[in-house]
């Protein structure tokens, strides 16, 4: 049975004292109620420090970075390893979310190779996948999310979906309120569970874009929807309460 996961990702958003009046909020709104599903807070690399200290005390909620480099050390100004990030208590970074791939040039090569220098340091990657508009309109949804997942599976590592988990982002749902319909986020997540083959049976799928507390739980009701990466509602304590819990 694979547990809901909800996952924030703040994006370029917040400040040192924002991170610890949110991480406050949500430790106390969290401690509350009943949640059952597993939270991962991805902030910009600067807060990793203070959301760690914040959610060392709460068991259900995880740190998360929203990037890494492919490259284990060395003369590359600017970039961040996946041992820095476990030096920090990250334990789960997101790899080739759309805005990476799109405003940054991140290939499915490169992002497969962050996702493999993610598994090989011991963390969870959070490997994003999903088309634009274009794509969706010329009826190219599935062969683009093919595609960013088998430049994935052509690494050949062993257990390559073995702590490993995949987020569905279709791009014209990002940030613009159209939220996919559950039955749009089901047909995908049904064919990446396909492409995933019986060695990813257990892992999760997570469905992102304009995810709300309204609509969390007929997404979180799919037999293939596993959660949510959460961007904009993740910046508000109350409404990504709301999402954590509505999977219960
Ligand atoms: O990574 C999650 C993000 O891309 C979704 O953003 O604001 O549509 O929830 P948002």
């Amino acid at each position: 049975m694979r547990k809901t996961l909800v996952a924030a990702n703040w994006k370029m958003h917040g400040s040192k004292a924002f991170a610890e009046q949110l991480l406050a909020e949500l430790n106390s709104g969290l401690e509350s109620g009943e949640c059952s599903a597993e939270v991962v807070i991805c902030p910009p690399f600067p807060y990793l420090g203070v959301v760690g200290v914040a959610a060392e005390n709460v068991e259900q909620l995880a740190l998360g970075a929203q990037n890494l480099s492919e490259q284990p050390a060395g003369a590359f100004t600017g970039e961040v390893s996946a041992d820095m990030l476990l030096d920090c208590g990250v334990r789960y970074v997101i790899v080739g979310h759309s805005e990476r791939r799109s405003l940054y040039g991140e290939s499915s090569e490169l992002v497969a190779a962050k996702f493999a220098a993610a598994k090989s340091a011991g963390l969870t990657p959070i490997l994003c996948v999903g088309e634009s508009l274009q794509e969706r309109e010329a009826g190219k949804t599935l062969d683009v999310i093919a595609g960013q997942i088998q430049a994935v599976i052509d690494l050949g590592l062993a257990g390559t979906w073995h702590n490993a988990v995949v987020a569905y982002e279709p791009v014209w749902a990002i940030g613009t309120g159209k939220t996919a319909t559950p039955e749009q986020a089901q047909e995908v997540h049904q064919f990446i569970r396909q492409q995933l083959g019986d060695a990813g049976a257990e892992t999760q799928i997570l469905y992102g874009g304009s995810v709300k507390a309204a609509n969390a739980a007929e997404l979180f009701a799919m037999d293939d929807i596993d959660g949510a990466l959460v961007g904009g509602a993740s910046l508000e304590a109350n409404e990504f309460i709301q999402i954590c819990r509505a999977a219960d």
